[in-house]
């Protein structure tokens, strides 16, 4: 699916989320916090934008997906980051690589998160810190329904008009309905191993940002305890694939 939408993801997303992805985007980096020197990988990074505020701070960032068209339309654009090809849930790093691990709106993408949760607390290092950007649950119920709104009935029609691959914004809408709330998924942070975890609402809870530290010394979880096989996967195997 992300191979098809890989050429025009980014103008895309603009479009859908009214331009607001910049916006959350400058909070993680900002809660990522890290210096040059320091090592950062962008998990489920996709064509690079995620990675590219810490390329352009002279920060290592190591961009990692599994989509080979997110990877070649991202390398295309920007030849300078390091594009790795790897599965979040055995990723190709060893243990204590990063100083932060992060992932923006990819944690919902993968079949089992509990176990990418679980490999991004194996590779980075301990004290580092983990920030995940995803869409979650506006808290206010009149926001939750107008925006409820929005990604059932208006985002799959505007797809149709500006996207190559209106299916995959249909499998948009449904996953952030059936994604874990802010609490629920701080719940799976700490499950994991994660400690001092915390989130932030992004537009009154339309993304939440939630960051986490790895504890400086104890072993991490097992990547194979209760991994995910919940509706988000379900609905990804469900949907059509054009072209496939
Ligand atoms: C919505 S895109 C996000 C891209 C980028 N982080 C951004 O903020 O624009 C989600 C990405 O997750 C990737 N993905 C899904 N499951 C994955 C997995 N198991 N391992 C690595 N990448 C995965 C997809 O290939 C896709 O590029």
């Amino acid at each position: 699916m992300f191979d098809d939408v890989a050429p025009k993801y980014d103008v895309v997303n603009d479009v859908l989320s009214m331009g607001q992805t910049r916006r959350w985007r400058r909070v993680v980096v900002d809660a990522v916090g890290v210096t040059t020197g320091q090592r950062v990988l962008d998990l489920a990074a996709g064509t690079g934008t995620s990675s590219e505020p810490y390329a352009d701070a002279g920060i290592n960032v190591i961009a990692c997906d599994f989509s080979l068209g997110m990877l070649k339309v991202g390398k295309r654009r920007r030849p300078d980051i390091d594009f790795i090809a790897g599965d979040a849930t055995r990723l190709p790093f060893a243990d204590d690589t990063f100083d932060a691990s992060t992932i923006s709106f990819g944690l919902r993408n993968v079949n089992e998160p509990k176990k990418a949760l679980a490999e991004m607390l194996r590779v980075t290092k301990p004290g580092g810190r983990l920030v995940i950007a995803e869409f979650s649950q506006p808290v206010v119920p009149l926001w939750r329904t107008m925006y409820t709104e929005y990604l059932m009935r208006a985002l799959p029609a505007i797809a149709v008009k500006v996207s190559s691959n209106p299916d995959a914004y249909v499998y948009l809408a449904e996953s952030i309905r059936a994604w874990p709330d802010q609490d629920h998924l701080a719940a799976w942070l700490q499950e994991a191993g994660w400690e001092s975890v915390t989130y932030r609402n992004l537009s009154g809870g339309i993304v939440a940002v939630h960051r986490a530290q790895k504890p400086l010394s104890g072993a991490a979880a097992d990547p194979a305890a209760g991994a995910h096989t919940g509706p988000v996967a379900k609905l990804r195997r469900n949907i059509a694939r054009p072209g496939r």
